[in-house]
């Protein structure tokens, strides 16, 4: 749209808005959406809220206008509707599902809520979901890509053990990506955290598994140098393989002071080793079935960046593996623990960032007939 055009649109919305409270949330997004539909040149909505943003009269928040604006959309009528407007913006934005907005208007209207009381009702409903949820399949189930936890959650895993993982992640790694069949296997067992998820919540039922490690810290868990033998299991045997190596920072030897011990090594060593245990899930794995992997970068304070989940994720993908997901894990859990008081206490000191975050990256390894490849802008497969 012409710059000229926009900005007279622009100041005749202004000025409509001027005639109305703010609290006129429906008001506004009628004002907004009829100088749009009215305007020959049809600017975009999102164009026209960054414009009047920016206005030094406007004086309101991109959210807050697109907000009105759906309010509106949604309700064009709802000065004819039960309730008042203000309860409309609430449904209109707090609310996704239109079955789900008309069920709340109607208690609304038959309980007669004020706005508060709408908002904490349907905030109460959203919380007894996620309970709901939860008691289902026993754990803390994640719907977006950024998985934060607290602690740990004490059923799983040893918690004197240094570096276990918080069980929740294990959980929602094996709901997502070991699919529903198949041995599950874990190449870096440590505490058992996998083998006691998969032990105690019904999600995993039934689901064989087997773990692997260098030191192994009870009964299930089996002898393994990952150096010396890879991973012990056939071709093609394996369902889902989970990844949760120690990193390489120099001198850590958590785990024991053998010289295939991981966290003792170089970096360069250990990415070297890792890319050994990358063609083995590649051998061991069936086709079609995912790997994970947890991982971070290692960030020294005497030197650069040392990407490790960019070196092994290249690595997946020469070796022919297909990208699944990458999901954004905090290290919250551990920030009490160990060492990291000292370490926040260093970096602060030698003004140098500290690695916060791990990613867990899942690959697929491509089945024989997986030749599709991911169309990025519509998520469809197309053939090559
Ligand atoms: C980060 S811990 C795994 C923690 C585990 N996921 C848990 O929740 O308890 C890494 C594990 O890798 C093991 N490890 C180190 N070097 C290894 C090697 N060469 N072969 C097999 N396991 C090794 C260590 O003994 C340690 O238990």
């Amino acid at each position: 749209m012409e710059d000229i055009a926009l900005q007279s649109l622009i100041e005749q919305i202004v000025i409509n808005l001027g005639t109305v409270q703010t609290d006129g949330q429906w008001y506004i997004g009628k004002i907004i959406s009829e100088a749009i539909s009215q305007s020959a040149a049809r600017p975009k909505l999102a164009e026209v809220c960054k414009v009047l943003v920016a206005h030094p009269k406007a004086n309101l928040s991109y959210t807050y206008l697109r907000q009105c604006v759906r309010t509106f959309t949604y309700y064009p009528d709802a000065l004819q509707r039960s309730l008042p407007s203000g309860l409309y913006f609430i449904l209109a934005n707090h609310i996704y599902r239109h079955e789900d907005r008309d069920r709340f208007e109607q208690l609304a209207a038959e309980q007669n809520w004020n706005a508060n009381q709408l908002a904490a009702e349907i905030r109460k409903e959203a919380r007894s979901r996620k309970e709901q949820a939860k008691s289902e399949l026993g754990f803390d189930l994640q719907l977006t890509n950024l998985w934060y936890f607290n602690t740990s959650d004490p059923r799983f895993g040893k918690s004197d053990f240094r570096g276990r993982i918080a069980g929740q992640i294990v959980a929602n790694a094996l709901y997502y990506f070991a699919g529903t069949n198949g041995l599950v296997v874990d190449v870096f067992a440590g505490s058992g955290t996998l083998g006691d998820v998969m032990d105690t919540l019904p999600a995993f039922e039934g689901r064989k598994y087997v773990m692997f490690d260098l030191t192994p810290s009870d009964e299930r868990i089996q002898k393994n140098d990952v150096i010396l033998t890879g991973i012990p299991l056939l071709d093609n045997s394996a369902g889902y393989v989970f990844l949760d190596p120690p990193y390489a920072h120099l001198g850590q030897r958590y785990y024991g002071t053998s010289e295939s011990d991981l966290s003792r090594m170089a970096p360069e060593t250990f990415l070297a080793v890792m890319f050994s245990v990358i063609r083995e899930c590649k051998r061991v794995l069936l086709p079609g079935k995912n790997v994970s992997l947890i991982i971070e970068p290692i960030m020294p304070f005497d030197g650069d960046l040392i990407d490790l989940q960019f070196r092994l994720g290249q690595k997946f993908i020469e070796e022919g593996f297909a990208p699944v997901s990458k999901v954004y894990v905090p290290n919250q859990t551990m920030r009490n623990e160990g060492s990291m008081p000292n370490i926040i206490a260093q970096s602060r000191n030698k003004k140098k960032l500290i690695s916060d975050c791990r990613e867990l990256l899942t690959f697929r390894k491509v089945a024989r007939d997986d030749s599709g490849v991911n169309n990025i802008a519509t998520g469809c497969k197309r053939r090559k």
